[in-house]
């Protein structure tokens, strides 16, 4: 790559902030967090969103969640509260909206806040297979050479090995919740917490069409995906109050996709003393972080069980007669209505066996590790833009 061999270390960076959870010890900052030292803490008193992350955390008493907003509930026809519908543009090709995982954007539901100018939250617009299509890539393929991992640097994963088949073969064991990110594109080093211009692999292709799409869907016609941290969150897990302010260019707005079990994500502002939103998460929401909030601090101080598995195609039911995986039709579905039970009949368009007995539900997890992941676990994919369209920087086009 050009401009390589000047050693370029731009004075940019994710932020101090990885993923932790109660046994972890990756990032002193985050710790600092843990140990609950006030004499670490600057301004300690005025650190509302420090507050609000340790309330959100508690275990016992466990917090009140009746004050959370939830955009799932919220309607996209009028404002309540703080809650502000907000009008997508679309003018997506079906082609590319089916390729990406997306539903119809007719029916995307999306929101801002009128406290937080600058969010926008896209209720869930994934369909269940996208759901499970993207938590695959972050599973399958991203946690390998050249992307780099959490476990790369712990020295638990040789290169040429795959994170993903270790654990499947049985022989990673404890390795499953070990990894904790990814990163692609531009390589953050968490030590000199910088992007180095020479540390940078290919962006994954589909990714950045997803997050161009998305970037389009909210009036940045240009969004160039360049860098991406993949979160991983269990049941234990948080993400300490941050800012994403390395990025070169600080207009390119922050989009974040999530996957698997819920969480409480707090947006505050741009300075710890402002008092932060409180929101639930959920498999398949979009959060995008644009314009006045870009440089907001946020955190992730409780993950959630999710209520319902919307990575689970409520279609794909077990016959109870011949016990295999069938899709219902569009046709049995409306016949049955949609709590349909698939049955096995003559001439059926399931299977060929006749049992006509009821059938059991597919739970998510039978039979798809993926979906038995997003069955424990929360998988989140932070995409920044790092520069400007259009900036040359050491000979390099961007
Ligand atoms: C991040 C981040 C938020 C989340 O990776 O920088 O803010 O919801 N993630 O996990
Ligand atoms: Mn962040």
């Amino acid at each position: 790559m050009r401009g390589c061999s000047s050693v370029v270390i731009f004075c940019c960076a994710f932020s101090a902030c990885c993923v932790v959870s109660e046994a972890s010890t990756m990032d002193p900052e985050d710790m600092e967090v843990e140990s609950g030292n006030p004499s670490n803490v600057l301004n300690h008193n005025h650190d509302v969103i420090k507050e609000r992350f340790k309330y959100f955390k508690r275990r016992k008493p466990p917090p009140d969640l009746s004050q959370v907003i939830d955009f799932d509930h919220a309607t996209a026809e009028a404002s309540l509260g703080s809650v502000v519908p907000y009008q997508l543009n679309f003018s997506e090709d079906k082609d590319v909206l089916q390729e990406c995982g997306l539903t119809n954007p007719t029916e995307w539901k999306a929101f801002t806040l009128s406290t937080h100018p600058g969010l926008i939250f896209i209720c869930n617009p994934f369909t269940a297979s996208g759901q499970r299509h993207w938590a695959g890539r972050c599973l399958r393929d991203l946690p390998c050479h050249p992307n780099r991992t959490n476990l790369d640097a712990q020295g638990l994963l040789q290169p040429g090995e795959n994170w993903w088949k270790l654990c499947m073969d049985g022989a990673g064991g404890s390795l499953m919740k070990k990894l904790r990110w990814v990163t692609l594109g531009f390589h953050h080093d968490w030590h000199s917490k910088l992007y180095n211009m020479c540390d940078r692999s290919p962006f994954p292709a589909d990714l950045a069409r997803l997050a161009a799409l998305l970037a389009r869907c909210v009036g940045f016609a240009d969004y160039a995906a360049e860098a991406a941290i993949v979160n991983m969150y269990h049941a234990d897990s948080t993400l300490a109050p941050h800012t994403d302010h390395s990025e070169w260019d600080m207009t390119a707005p922050l989009l974040s996709l999530s996957f698997g079990q819920s969480a409480i994500f707090l947006l505050g502002g741009e300075d710890r003393a402002d008092a932060p939103a409180a929101m639930f998460v959920r498999s398949g929401d979009v959060i995008i972080m644009a314009n006045q909030c870009r440089k907001s601090y946020h955190s992730v101080p409780r993950i959630l069980s999710a209520g319902d598995a919307r990575w689970h195609d409520s279609k794909r039911k077990r016959c109870g007669g011949c016990d295999t995986l069938r899709v219902a039709s569009p046709k049995q579905a409306r016949h049955a209505g949609a709590d349909a039970e698939p049955r096995c009949s003559p001439g059926a368009i399931l299977c060929e066996c006749d049992v006509t007995e009821a059938s059991g539900d597919v739970t998510a997890e039978e039979g798809d590790p993926v979906a038995a992941y997003l069955g424990r676990s929360r998988i989140n994919i932070n995409v920044r833009q790092v520069f400007q369209r259009g900036q040359v920087l050491h000979g390099e086009t961007h």
